[in-house]
């Protein structure tokens, strides 16, 4: 296999190597990364945590979780150059002093490393200071931060401002996992690449978008973290707002990192606030009840383990989003998203004007209008729903409602699909920063949310039960019914 020489060769220093970001996502995507030729030579893995283990068990462990998290098999060749290239770092986050252990290690490196911030949040102050400690940052060097990026935003800019004292705006790359997933990439393509939908983007064609993030999983096993953030923070405050800007924002004049994120920030500051006056009209918040899922029964939230039983943490969100620009004026943005729902499904739903008048009213008295939907997970794919004459001599001209279905596996049989850390980790290691996202981004983001959860807290109401395994509380079937549309399922 060859590797790429021109590449900029990079030190991967991981913080919090040993949990399980890491062991689950990082360091596959690492090893396919080297697997595709695209790490440098003479790349370091160094993975630093507070465990005091040595290298041979840092490695040991490693193997077992390429073993586990890798589905296809994994190349003999590769591995040992792999495994060849980690190195473990035993380091007190906290202990400004350790991290001249760590200035050791990484002498004689090369000059861009890239600091992979994969701890909680509140540490990320304490890294960036034990790192200027031991002179280990320089201008060329990268980190990354994972969210949650505070709990609102105040917070987030106390941790932004935590990590700015030590690297500018253009060394943080800001993850949201979201935006390295094939799917989610494609809707600037979509977007940009097809005159049929450049051009008929915009309230004059659009009727409203529906977002869908369903889940099936409930939250597994980590409710102290979930039950301080719930759906709104956990999911809507970033992977279905940013859904939601690329989907709206202004073409950017190139695909360069700021000219995308210029555009998506706008498209976000123009979001319609939700406030304590139209909450009710404008977000339904559930939680799950026991129930089942495929047959099998399932614990509601209050009785997860480890649940405290009076917990009013939502578990569901939808919300009828609102863009207050020439554009999108008056075409509502419905997200929806939760655990615990009947099966893992994400998709967007674009839903185009009905046709003013209807001449096939023989065959069809109510001519539906045409529905775009990019599914973006499972069974990845485009599909254009339309209308079509059904062959035939009869005299009436019969039609039907019919889909044009681009199906990303069987079109592209022989590709493997690449893990979004894949990608986003190439991104950093390339810097180019198009697909992280940026301070102001997560701080216009956290005021809308912020907003919505204030208005809940304020208005004191539980969130509505739904069963494990349903689409969520009936609310949300009539917040879209108000407006005479319905979800799609
Ligand atoms: C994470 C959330 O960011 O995204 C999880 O914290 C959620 O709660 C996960 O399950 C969903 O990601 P994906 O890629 O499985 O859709």
């Amino acid at each position: 296999m060859k590797n790429n020489d021109s590449q900029s060769a990079s030190e991967i220093v991981i913080f919090g190597a040993l949990g399980d970001l890491s062991r689950r996502k990082l360091l596959p995507a690492l090893y396919q990364l080297d697997n595709a030729g695209l790490l440098h030579n003479d790349s370091r893995i160094i993975g630093a945590a507070r465990q005091d283990i040595d290298n041979e068990a840092f490695i040991a462990l490693v193997l077992e979780n390429l073993n586990k998290f890798i589905s296809e098999p994994i190349n003999e060749e590769v591995l040992e150059r792999f495994l060849a290239r980690l190195v473990y770092q035993h380091l007190d986050i906290k202990n400004a002093e350790s991290y001249v252990n760590l200035a050791d290690t990484l002498a004689g490196g090369h000059e861009t490393r890239v600091y992979y911030f994969s701890t909680a949040p509140a540490l990320y102050g304490d890294i960036g200071n034990g790192l200027d400690h031991a002179k280990l940052i320089t201008d060329a060097d990268r980190v990354v931060m994972e969210k949650p990026i505070g709990h609102c935003l105040e917070s987030s800019k106390v941790i932004n401002d935590h990590v700015s004292k030590y690297f500018k705006e253009n060394q943080i790359y800001r993850i949201d996992h979201y935006l390295g997933k094939e799917t989610v990439l494609n809707l600037i393509v979509l977007r940009f690449a097809n005159s049929l939908f450049t051009t008929n983007w915009d309230r004059n064609s659009i009727d409203h978008v529906q977002i869908t993030v369903a889940e099936s999983v409930g939250i597994e096993g980590r409710f102290g973290f979930y039950d301080e953030a719930g759906q709104m923070r956990d999911m809507i405050q970033n992977h279905l707002l940013q859904i939601l800007s690329l989907l709206a924002m202004e073409p950017p004049a190139e695909l360069d990192a700021d000219s995308i994120r210029d555009e998506k920030l706008k498209a976000i500051k123009a979001l319609v606030p939700i406030t304590r006056h139209n909450i009710k009209d404008k977000t339904v918040r559930g939680q799950y009840t026991d129930g089942y899922l495929n047959g099998v029964p399932v614990p509601g939230y209050l009785n997860e383990e480890g649940a405290n039983k009076d917990s009013t943490t939502e578990t569901f969100v939808a919300i009828k989003a609102e863009i207050d620009n020439w554009r999108w004026s008056g075409v509502p943005f419905y997200l929806r998203t939760g655990k615990r729902m009947p099966a893992k499904h994400s998709e967007i739903v674009v839903h185009f004007k009905k046709q003013p008048h209807n001449i096939f009213k023989d065959s069809y008295v109510d001519l539906p209008a045409n529905k775009l939907t990019i599914r973006l997970q499972p069974d990845e794919g485009v599909e254009l729903q339309m209308m079509n004459k059904i062959p035939g001599i009869a005299s009436q001209m019969n039609i039907h409602e019919n889909k044009l279905d681009l199906s990303f596996s069987d079109t592209y049989k022989d590709t493997r699909v690449v893990d979004a850390y894949e990608r986003l980790m190439l991104e950093v290691i390339n810097g180019n920063q198009a697909l992280f996202v940026r301070r102001d981004e997560v701080e216009a983001a956290w005021a809308w949310a912020d907003s919505i959860i204030d208005a809940w807290q304020s208005s004191n109401e539980k969130p509505k039960p739904y069963p494990a395994g349903s689409w969520g509380p009936v609310s949300s079937i009539s917040l879209i019914a108000r407006d005479d549309r319905q979800w799609v399922e």
